[in-house]
């Protein structure tokens, strides 16, 4: 069995990848083995004819993050196609943990997803900000964790969900004020023993009873019933949840509680992780600042985090990578370039030309920096925008325009 480690790059020695919501470690220097995680989770690999069939039902063309398999993973994605084409409702949750004072890029990749979605099937979304969580895990007070929320928010504001369909709350102050939020939490505490908590979250003697009661706070939102507000009251609205793999255990554990509550099992969709600058053995992760770019860096800092950090898949010497070409699979920058840049002709052409070894690592790195300063600086401008009074009005529990 691989060591447990706490979230972390590695020094460490890992016999198989781990990944949990706490660690993401591999000992590939390709990253983690996402087909043999699939086979561990027992999720279902995304594959063509769900792509076409939602390409069908939508008329669209799927999202880059989807046709390039960063979106990798399913479970029950086509029984929401089947409600989308029998114009039955569905919602989608996701949530951020504030742990720091800003996100990274990694962390936008579900936001990203997620507001394609809800532009595509035109649905309600619920955020939740697990304020509760960072508190019982990391050493920061309460108040601050809820602060956090607060910065955070801004941040998934500033990338264009519509007011109108959009709920974020604070786990802090939402739960308090629902007593059908709180009603579920304990039906599904009630549920879960500890020995299976255990099993799932990997849970020692050691950790506080905050932490081992935590997971069916991440639950609850799953069913429409924890949201009387949004949906009128109705408890039978399906949802759709879009995460990084990480969070699966958490809703492994919802879907084996739904159905003994008489709700009804969540549906997933799973990304792959965006890598530490360090490369692809360990995810990009806030704890570890070199191992990341926040959406907070300037376009000095950004540029000298991708030369300096950005492991290279290049050749040793200008000579050698004439020859050799580089490798694009352990090769950070062009990853990164992957979830990022929207062209597919250009990043294909980046693709052989850093393969045969006509592009250096310089110039690539240098695309890379561009992208990425346009992307972050135009998430500073939008972040700007963003006022209290725009952060009250997504956090109040309200009606949201849809019908039910
Ligand atoms: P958090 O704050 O760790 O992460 C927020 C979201 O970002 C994903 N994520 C990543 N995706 C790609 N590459 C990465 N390097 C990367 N790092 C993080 C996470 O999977 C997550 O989707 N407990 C949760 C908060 C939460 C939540 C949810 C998440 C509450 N309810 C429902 C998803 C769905 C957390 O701490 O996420």
């Amino acid at each position: 069995m691989a060591e447990r480690v706490e979230s972390g790059i590695a020094e460490l020695e890992v016999q198989e990848d781990v990944v949990d919501p706490w660690n993401v470690v591999s000992k590939s220097a390709t990253g983690i083995d996402y087909d043999k995680l699939i086979t561990k989770f027992g999720s279902t690999k995304i594959d063509d004819e769900l792509i076409k069939r939602m390409e069908k039902a939508t008329g669209k063309p799927v999202h880059h993050l989807l046709r390039r398999g960063v979106f990798f993973s399913m479970r029950d994605m086509h029984e929401i196609l089947t409600l989308y084409e029998q114009k039955q409702p569905f919602f989608l949750y996701t949530g951020r943990g504030p742990s720091s004072e800003a996100m990274h890029l990694g962390h936008l990749i579900p936001f990203i997803f997620t507001k394609w979605l809800q532009d595509t099937f035109d649905v309600p979304l619920v955020i939740q900000m697990t304020d509760d969580e960072k508190f019982l895990w990391k050493d920061m007070t309460i108040e601050e964790a809820n602060r956090l929320a607060h910065e955070n928010t801004k941040d998934i504001i500033a990338l264009g969900f519509d007011v109108e369909k959009t709920f974020i709350f604070s786990d802090v102050e939402y739960i308090g004020s629902c007593p059908e939020f709180y009603m579920n939490m304990c039906r599904i505490q009630k549920l879960v023993t500890f020995s299976q908590a255990k099993a799932i979250f990997g849970f020692a003697p050691c950790d506080s009873i905050g932490k081992i009661a935590f997971p069916a706070i991440q639950a609850a939102p799953s069913f429409s019933s924890s949201f009387p507000m949004i949906f009128n009251g109705k408890v039978d609205v399906p949802c759709l949840i879009p995460c990084a793999i990480d969070q699966d255990p958490y809703f492994r554990m919802t879907r084996d509680v739904a159905p003994r509550m008489g709700c009804l099992k969540p549906a997933l969709i799973h990304s792959t992780f965006f890598p530490a600058l360090q490369g692809a053995q360990s995810k990009m992760s806030a704890s570890d600042p070199t191992s990341s770019i926040f959406l907070t860096d300037t376009d000095e800092e950004i540029e000298n985090k991708i030369k300096r950090y950005a492991y290279s898949g290049g050749g040793a010497t200008i000579e050698e990578h004439k020859q050799k070409g580089g490798n694009c699979d352990t090769d950070v920058s062009y990853q990164y370039l992957t979830f990022f840049l929207e062209d597919d002709e250009k990043l294909t052409t980046i693709e052989q030309e850093y393969s045969n070894g006509t592009l250096t690592t310089g110039k690539l790195k240098e695309e890379l920096i561009t992208v990425l300063q346009r992307l972050v600086g135009e998430h500073r401008r939008n972040r700007k925008l963003v006022t209290d009074e725009m952060v009250k009005k997504f956090m109040t529990p309200r009606k949201l325009n849809f019908q039910y």
